[in-house]
């Protein structure tokens, strides 16, 4: 399973790259938004840091719109992926761009119709989101499980990755399940170092070290 980092912090981003545990990295609008950075500067930034692929995403609505904003998205760096929304606009970009050998991460997915509609375009990644739907009552697993199952039998090539991750829950269900990818926020991979016979065990070992006055080094 690849870890992706669904972030725009950039010092985020450097100090998870540096536990040697990032397979790239997802933004989007929002993100973008929160970082407070200029897109291309902080896309630039993020891809020279992460050698594998960093999503950055169109925020145009019509196909012409959204070819030229992946056009300038594409000359900032060669791991750029192109992120489109699951519209028919989306779904058109991410034909022509995937058919031009660009990689594409088609989001907003929230049902399984959608991510059938991606793979035929031929979508390098699928996002479906998992926190959103659980957050109004739908079980956002079970979309992951429809999805794999459905892609598996077509021996589709496009990747689910797991987006909208809220606990490490979501991303052991998702490695069960045979998903891909998944894009954990910063606070999410972090938590999955925790548990507390971790941590006191540690301290136990630190404590009865102590008694015994001795340094490795
Ligand atoms: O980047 C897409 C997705 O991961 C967003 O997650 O937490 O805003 O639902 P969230």
């Amino acid at each position: 399973m690849k870890f992706f980092v669904d972030t725009a912090d950039v010092e985020e981003i450097r100090a998870l790259n540096a536990l040697g545990l990032l397979d790239g990295v997802t933004t989007n609008p929002s993100l973008i938004a929160k970082s407070g950075r200029d897109m291309s500067e902080a896309i630039k930034e993020i891809c020279d840091i992460v050698d594998g692929p960093v999503s950055a995403e169109v925020t145009a609505t019509d196909y012409d719109g959204m070819m030229a904003e992946a056009e300038k998205l594409l000359a900032i760096a060669d791991n750029v992926t192109i992120k489109v929304p699951l519209t028919e606009a989306g779904i058109q970009a991410c034909h022509a761009l995937s058919s031009k050998g660009v990689s594409v991460n088609v989001t907003l997915c929230f049902s399984v119709a959608q991510a059938i509609l991606a793979a035929k375009a031929g979508a390098a990644y699928i996002s479906p989101f998992v926190g959103r739907l659980d957050d109004i009552g739908q079980d956002g697993m079970e979309l992951i499980q429809e999805i794999c199952e459905i892609y598996d039998n077509y021996d589709f090539p496009t990747e689910v990755l797991v987006a909208s991750i809220r606990n490490p829950i979501h991303v052991v269900a998702s490695a069960r399940m045979g998903a891909g990818v998944a894009t954990v926020p910063p606070s999410v991979l972090r938590q999955m170092f925790k548990h507390p016979l971790t941590e006191s065990g540690l301290a136990a070992f630190l404590a009865d070290w102590k008694k015994t006055g001795q340094s490795i080094l």
